[in-house]
């Protein structure tokens, strides 16, 4: 079985999941946020060494104050846990998105956990929040525009690999492998650029309910597909 070196997964669902538990969307909200957690150490047992999940879109402010309002708490606790589930597993995880928007002490624990976590050589894994793809590639632009105010760089220098150390990803190479759960069939801002060549993977299955055989499942799809980058098959 060939595992994808990067998985990136859109986590879908979990206000539906709850919904139908009769439940409010905040109980499928948590639920998720411990789903996380073993989906990580099981995508990490299975060989995969990059995970990048997508917590809170630039969009996401849009919902009711109140949901915008547990998400961040939760996220605040997620954070905290991570910062020793990394310590434990070896996991270096960075922050994708713009962190600025985002409560103080959230900031400040995001920073300690990329900070404390930083010379792990396990999974990698980056968590998408405050994360929007055209906001990514926006401020990308920016920074680069500055360079060439400032004299660092020259715009014929702009290539594709150039631009990319510019992104919120820079470092981390292309997903191999895009999941999303709870079947809508949309990307959601989600990696624009660097889904270019990935292969999708769509499935009903919501977020609170996608274990490790439904990760495997998504891994068996995947080694049915030719990759191909635009050329003939090998
Ligand atoms: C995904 O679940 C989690 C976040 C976007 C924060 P949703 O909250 O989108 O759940 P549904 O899609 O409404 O069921
Ligand atoms: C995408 O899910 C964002 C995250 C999973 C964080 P949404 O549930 O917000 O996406 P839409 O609104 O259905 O496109
Ligand atoms: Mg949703």
């Amino acid at each position: 079985m060939n595992i994808p070196n990067h998985v990136a997964i859109i986590l879908d669902g979990n206000g539906r999941w709850a919904k139908s538990k009769g439940m409010p969307r905040n109980y499928g909200h948590v639920r998720g946020a411990q789903n996380l957690e073993v989906i990580c150490e099981d995508a990490y047992n299975m060989g995969i060494r990059y995970l990048t999940v997508y917590l809170f879109s630039t969009e996401n402010w849009k919902r009711s104050p109140e949901e915008v309002d547990a998400l961040m708490k939760l996220f605040r606790k997620y954070t905290k846990t991570c910062i020793k589930t990394a310590r434990d597993n070896n996991m270096k995880v960075r922050v994708l998105g713009d962190p600025s928007a985002l409560a103080p002490d959230l900031q400040e624990s995001l920073k300690k956990l990329v900070e404390s976590s930083k010379d792990n050589t396990g999974l990698n894994f980056q968590i998408a929040i405050n994360y929007g793809s055209r906001d990514e590639i926006v401020r990308a632009i920016r920074k680069a525009a500055q360079d060439c105010v400032d004299g660092k760089l020259r715009p014929e220098e702009i290539t594709e690999e150039c631009f990319s150390g510019y992104l919120d990803t820079a470092e981390v190479p292309d997903p191999d492998l895009l999941i999303r759960t709870s079947g809508e069939l949309r990307l959601s801002n989600y990696l624009l650029w660097q889904l270019a060549y990935t292969e999708f993977y769509f499935t009903d299955v919501p977020w609170p309910a996608f274990n490790k055989e439904e990760l495997m499942k998504a891994i068996e799809k995947y080694n049915e597909r030719d990759r191909r980058y635009g050329g003939l098959k090998a």
